[in-house]
């Protein structure tokens, strides 16, 4: 089976790359990356010398490389990671986010039409649905609750699935979607809640933590979001989207606490900060269907993956000081200078 990663330099792509290299290791996978600012190779060092293993550098949002990409692979499945992935980043410039995520989505559909393709995969998010409100914590995500977004990030996730959905019934493109929480774990880069913090308390900065800190997310490790994708590619059912989720619901201030205890350091590095504009305030997925139908469950409890995550940061500090040694600079001045 010959499988296209696109945005397999980023933080889920290269743990999915890893995953299915070590699961399957007779199947030929093919990263397809623009590298941005989130993209690294350097990420994919214990792949490249995987002889089923090959990089290809492109953009999804260009339809002669992508189409290119189809007539020299001829890929069997195509799981679609790559996408401008960051919330804050949206609400400062939302076009990119439009071409990337929504054209981008379009132009790959586009390529399984005219070449044909076992199956295309498209990595949602579980923020297509909006948010819940803090004072029901009996209420769920679950793959019927409407589309009703907040940020131009989720408004293009949502715009990209409605496509998906459309390509699928117009023109039996065998398509699948899967919507997930918030993963954390190995390679995730330094912008978002976890590393970010992870790496602040490190160096003794203030953590800059949005509004109140009560904010909830449903933090999944990244290895279980890897493996779900992983079971619907091969077991899904054509047309279906799949929630992933591990109950798993978490204040943003538990969070922040959780790690500055695991470092041993003081919670009067806990900065409160001007609120994200819109912030969304709860996410939480009943990942019942995918339970029921694929046999799926988390295995990493947060209390674990948290450990091993903040070690894997402590044991890889050259991944994370190249990248905050660079353009992140410029991006932590603006985002956070005056906040
Ligand atoms: P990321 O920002 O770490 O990585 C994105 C990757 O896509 C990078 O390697 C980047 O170079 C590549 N890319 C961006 N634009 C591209 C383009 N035009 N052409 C080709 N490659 C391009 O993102 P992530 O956190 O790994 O998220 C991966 C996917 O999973 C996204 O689609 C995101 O919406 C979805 N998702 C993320 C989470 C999460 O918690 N991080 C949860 C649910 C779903
Ligand atoms: O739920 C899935 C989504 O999770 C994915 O679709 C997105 O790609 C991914 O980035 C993530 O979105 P969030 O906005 O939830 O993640 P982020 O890490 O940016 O923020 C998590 C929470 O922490 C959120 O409530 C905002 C808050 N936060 C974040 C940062 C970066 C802070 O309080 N301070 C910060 O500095």
């Amino acid at each position: 089976m010959k499988i296209i990663v696109t945005g397999g330099a980023g933080f889920i792509g290269a743990n999915f790359v890893y995953y299915e290299l070590a699961n399957h290791p007779d199947d030929e996978i093919i990263c397809y990356d623009k590298l941005t600012y989130a993209g690294n190779l350097e990420t994919l060092k214990f792949a490249e010398t995987n002889p089923h293993f090959q990089f290809v550098y492109g953009d999804i949002s260009s339809r002669d490389e992508v189409y290119k990409l189809f007539e020299i692979v001829a890929p069997d499945i195509i799981v679609n990671f790559a996408a401008e992935s960051h919330v804050d980043r949206s609400i400062e410039d939302p076009e990119l986010f439009l071409r990337t995520n929504i054209i981008g989505t379009s132009i790959l559909l586009d390529a399984c039409k005219k070449y044909g393709i076992k199956r295309y995969h498209q990595v949602s998010t579980d923020e297509v649905y909006g948010d819940l409100p803090l004072d029901r914590p009996d209420l769920f995500f679950t793959e019927t609750t409407n589309l009703h977004t907040s940020s131009p990030y989720s408004a293009s996730k949502a715009s990209a699935d409605l496509l998906v959905q459309a390509y699928q019934r117009t023109y039996k493109i065998p398509a699948t979607i899967s919507r997930c929480s918030n993963n954390y774990g190995p390679y995730h880069f330094p912008e978002k809640l976890i590393p970010l913090m992870i790496i602040n308390a490190l160096h003794d900065k203030n953590l800059p933590v949005y509004g109140t800190g009560a904010n909830v997310r449903d933090w999944l490790y990244v290895e279980d979001h890897c493996a779900a994708i992983d079971l619907i590619i091969r077991n899904g059912k054509v047309g279906e989207v799949y929630n992933i989720g591990g109950h798993n619901e978490k204040t943003n201030l538990e969070v922040v606490k959780t790690i500055l205890k695991i470092l041993g350091k003081s919670e009067s590095l806990i900065q409160f900060v001007t609120d994200r504009k819109g912030h969304d305030q709860r996410y939480a997925i009943d990942p019942a269907k995918i339970e029921r139908e694929l046999g799926w469950t988390p295995k990493t409890k947060f209390d674990d993956g948290i450990q091993k995550t903040v070690a894997w940061y402590l044991e890889n500090r050259a991944w994370w000081e190249k990248i905050i040694s660079g353009e992140y600079q410029n991006y932590y001045a603006k985002m956070y200078g005056n906040r």
